[in-house]
């Protein structure tokens, strides 16, 4: 490749990124196929919405794809490694602060109503869902009730790789 169109290549990624809000204090997280960010989310490559999941009340939520004629959308925060949002307990309308457990490789996300330590997640650029530094390593894999879920290095046949990106606006 030219210099010049490596270049180019940079100089549009960097207009695209300073397209984007730089504050990300409550944002939604999307898949994508696409490693650069689009300052319209619906132009993603092969987006999906994600909501949490927890078919069968069990203590920890997980997070699944979700199409369009969804009723809402979590939002999140991210602070020390660790996402959080608000969401009901099972069995239960009580709304609690869900704390993302630290990530490792063949588990979902998964997100506990009680304080985490040892995070080990960020915002790569702003908008890039990171595992210890890691942008490559998301997996959607086939869960419960045939879900698609977001798994870290997931190793069940079928997992299809993606990247999630923390974004303001839902795509449908
Ligand atoms: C980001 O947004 C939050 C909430 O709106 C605000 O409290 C905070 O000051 C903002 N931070 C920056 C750096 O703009
Ligand atoms: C975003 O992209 C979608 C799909 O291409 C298009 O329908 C929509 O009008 C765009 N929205 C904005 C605000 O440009
Ligand atoms: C985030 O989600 C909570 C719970 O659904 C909601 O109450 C709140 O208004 C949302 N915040 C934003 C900024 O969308
Ligand atoms: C989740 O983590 C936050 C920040 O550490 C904490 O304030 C909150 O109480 C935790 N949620 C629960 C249900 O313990």
């Amino acid at each position: 490749m030219h210099l010049s169109s490596l270049f180019s290549i940079a100089m549009l990624s960097l207009s695209m990124t300073s397209a984007l809000p730089t504050n990300l204090t409550n944002f939604l997280l999307v898949t994508t196929s696409q490693l650069n960010p689009s300052a319209n989310t619906s132009e993603l490559k092969a987006v999906s919405a994600t909501s949490l999941f927890n078919p069968f009340h069990q203590p920890a939520l997980l997070l699944r794809l979700t199409g369009p004629g969804y009723g809402s959308l979590p939002n999140f925060t991210l602070a020390d490694g660790t996402l959080s949002t608000l969401a009901a307990a099972p069995f239960g309308s009580t709304m609690y602060t869900y704390n993302s457990t630290r990530v490792t490789a063949g588990k979902e996300l998964q997100f506990l109503a009680s304080e985490q330590t040892g995070g080990n997640l960020a915002l790569d650029d702003g908008y890039l869902l990171t595992v210890d530094g890691q942008r490559e390593g998301w997996t959607i894999c086939e869960g419960a009730l045939s879900n698609e879920v977001l798994s870290w290095r997931g190793d069940t046949s079928g997992c299809v790789n993606t990247y999630v990106h923390a974004v303001l606006k839902a795509p449908y």
